[in-house]
């Protein structure tokens, strides 16, 4: 079994496919420092945690992962609170740092005797159709090499060798640009309030994520085009407390900016996700826009899925798993792929002064009304954004 990428996707599949004993290998083209410090998303839903509950990866999240249940909307009409865990069914977020995650999966798999490749680009992958599938690997030292496998999973993300070694014609791109792109931030200061901060503003969409004691994740809205060094520290904290309306609620917890990068909201799903003997799964089946954190989630959900399919295969002659796969992961990428959709309709204004942004303009604002006031309207956002 060749795995291509080591996100939380790969790195899950490698970690259920040895722990049963399933002869595999790691391809990634980072490097190992490099995947253990890239911060991205944080927030793992409950059912996240118990599949990795299940599979015992999850001693690192149980010590460092904070519960989390609260999230609060800001708006012209003053602020909201909901505690999720007390709606819906319940459930709650645990936040810790994906690159943690990434940290404790890699651990894990190396300590059960796991290989991996760092710094080991796959080029293509060749023959899915066919007897012998393969892929073609760049090594750290330029030499083009090939690894033959039975199956071969793309866990390599949206930019990945698996995407785009799909024989054309074969696969349906379905995509949706949202207009809407994030400067995404990092900063080395404390949380400034203990929920999720969700504002909307006329100036744009700011919203606050607390990481751990002393990391905090901010998001300003942008236009799209803006690069991300084109707003100095000082303008950024000031355009964050403006749309959080600080001078109202309390000031931000100001601390330097240490990563920043933006992100245009694209969303897409490839159907289907099995090609012969190579699965799609994590960002390289769907990418989700981040407005709802589903897409670390997703990508360990289809993992656990795969594994399980690939594990009946190779250890029962089972092959029913993956010929279900594809159908069975999609109905979960396209659910999370209609919440995130609703989720960025509420949190971001017109995207212009033509009749039909200002339409929106007033259904977002009914949308977060309802949202303010009905109990019904409540437990169905907290089953949907907490659940996967
Ligand atoms: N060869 C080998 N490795 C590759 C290649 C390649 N050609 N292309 C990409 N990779 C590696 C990347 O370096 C990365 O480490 O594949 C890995 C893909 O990992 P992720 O991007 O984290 O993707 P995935 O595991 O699907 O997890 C996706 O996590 O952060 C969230 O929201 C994010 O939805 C995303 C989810």
């Amino acid at each position: 079994m060749v795995i291509l990428g080591a996100g939380p996707a790969g790195l899950v599949l490698a970690n259920l496919l040895q722990a049963r004993g399933i002869d595999s290998v790691v391809l990634e083209r980072g490097s190992r420092s490099h995947i253990q410090s890239r911060a991205r998303a944080g927030f793992l839903a409950a059912n996240t945690v118990r599949i990795l509950d299940r599979y015992g990866l999850s001693g690192g999240l149980h010590r460092g992962g904070q519960p989390h249940s609260v999230c609060e909307f800001r708006t012209d009409e003053g602020r909201f609170r909901l505690d999720y865990s007390e709606l819906g069914r319940g459930e709650r977020h645990t936040v810790y740092p994906q690159q943690a995650l990434v940290t404790d999966l890699l651990a894990h798999y190396l300590a059960a005797g796991g290989r991996i490749h760092f710094e080991t680009e796959v080029v293509a992958v060749h023959d899915a159709n066919g007897h012998r599938p393969w892929v073609s690997v760049r090594a750290p030292d330029g030499r083009v090499t090939r690894w033959q496998a039975r199956y071969i999973a793309g866990c390599d993300g949206r930019h990945g060798a698996a995407r785009r070694s799909l024989p054309d014609g074969s696969v349906r791109r379905y995509q949706r640009d949202h207009r809407v792109t994030w400067l995404g931030l990092l900063a080395e200061a404390p949380p400034s309030m203990d929920a999720v901060g969700y504002a909307v503003h006329p100036r744009g969409f700011a919203g606050h994520m607390a990481r751990s004691a002393d990391i905090t994740r901010y998001y300003l809205q942008v236009p799209r085009g803006t690069p991300a060094e084109a707003w100095s520290q000082e303008r950024i904290w000031d355009e964050l407390e403006l749309r959080m309306q600080a001078k109202e609620y309390g000031p931000l917890r100001r601390g330097p900016i240490v990563q920043r990068g933006t992100v245009a909201f694209e969303s897409d799903v490839l159907e289907p996700l099995r090609h012969g003997a190579l699965f799609l799964a994590g960002d390289a089946a769907g990418l989700v826009s981040p407005a709802a954190a589903k897409g670390a989630n997703l990508a360990v959900l289809a993992a656990e899925l795969l594994a399980q399919a690939l594990i009946d295969d190779l250890t029962n002659g089972d092959s029913s798993g993956l010929e279900a796969y594809s159908a069975r992961c999609l109905t979960r990428i396209w659910a999370a792929q209609e919440f995130s959709r609703w989720m960025v309709d509420l949190l971001h204004g017109p995207s212009g002064t033509d009749s039909g942004s200002l339409f929106h303009n007033r259904t977002r604002l009914a949308r977060m009304a309802e949202l303010r006031a009905s109990r019904s309207h409540q437990d169905w956002f907290a089953e949907r954004y907490v659940g996967i």
